[in-house]
């Protein structure tokens, strides 16, 4: 694992065990049966009764139980993060559903899991931490059986461009062409919590666009069935930005109405 990568892994640590604590989480409702996932992946993925299926990234694995508990018959949850997949071990110790947790890096994933899934599913925050898409694509296509599906909900690439300090309006910051240098951050917090200061305060993080999203999809001959895009996002991305309802943030008054969070269902035909 590179410098990059253990930066952000000694900060997934950290956060992880946060998140877990978090209202926005909310981990004691989702003990009682609350189902984590969101509208777009429960429109786009209606049939996962009695199917097998691999999220990727799923740091503590509230959405791969959920799936598990809509009847999927068999759950893969793999995150690099040891503390994360540790929380998600414990969950599921109560919860005892058809699930299995993997501590690996996503492109290590091969060295320790064989089988292929009727579904591979990953979403929201994910890609960023990625430097390879292409190698990304590989795995993806790899873990999917002939006839099944994947399924990814994120963040929309267009709205990484802007400063999300500025306080009232959308400003150019960041490059939307990145190339392959990660972008360097530093914060002392974490999205869920303002209060508990975090020690492991570098990421860096890799700016996609939705181009090559795309294409290395198709380049690991999976079929695209979908392309949609979203004008909300699921967190205050920006100062002024407004709940409209539990979990959706907008822009206040509808002042931009731009793409904040896209999703690609494809198959291997
Ligand atoms: C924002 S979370 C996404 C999960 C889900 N949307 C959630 O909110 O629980 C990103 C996850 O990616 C994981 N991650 C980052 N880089 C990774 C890598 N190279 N291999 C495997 N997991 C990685 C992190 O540990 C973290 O759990």
């Amino acid at each position: 694992m590179d410098e990059f990568m253990k930066k952000n892994l000694d900060r997934w640590n950290e956060t992880s065990a946060i998140h877990a604590k978090s209202d926005e989480y909310d981990l004691e409702s989702f003990m009682k049966g609350r189902n984590s996932l969101h509208e777009i992946e429960l429109n786009e993925l209606t049939d996962v009764k009695g199917k097998t299926l691999l999220h990727l990234q799923c740091q503590f694995g509230m959405d791969t139980l959920s799936w598990a508990r809509m009847g999927a018959s068999r759950v893969v949850g793999i995150d690099f993060s040891n503390v994360a997949i540790d929380l998600a071990n414990s969950i599921n110790e109560e919860l005892k559903l058809p699930a299995e947790f993997i501590c690996s890096n996503i492109y290590d994933l091969p060295d320790v899991l064989e089988e292929e899934f009727d579904i591979v599913f990953t979403s929201y925050g994910v890609l960023v931490w990625l430097p390879d898409l292409d190698k990304w694509a590989k795995i993806v296509a790899r873990y999917v059986k002939k006839g099944g599906t994947f399924f990814i909900a994120e963040f929309h690439p267009f709205m990484w461009i802007f400063d999300d300090e500025n306080k009232s309006e959308l400003v150019y910051r960041y490059p939307y062409f990145q190339g392959k240098e990660p972008l360097h951050f530093t914060s002392e917090y974490t999205y869920t919590d303002q209060d508990e200061t975090i020690k492991n305060v570098e990421t860096y993080e890799w700016q996609h666009t939705f181009g090559d999203i795309i294409t290395a999809l198709i380049n690991e001959g999976l079929t695209i069935k979908s392309v949609k895009e979203y004008p909300y996002t699921l967190f205050p991305q920006f100062p002024f930005v407004e709940e409209v309802e539990k979990g959706i943030w907008k822009f206040r008054d509808d002042k931009y109405n731009v793409p904040m969070i896209y999703s690609i269902k494809a198959t291997k035909e």
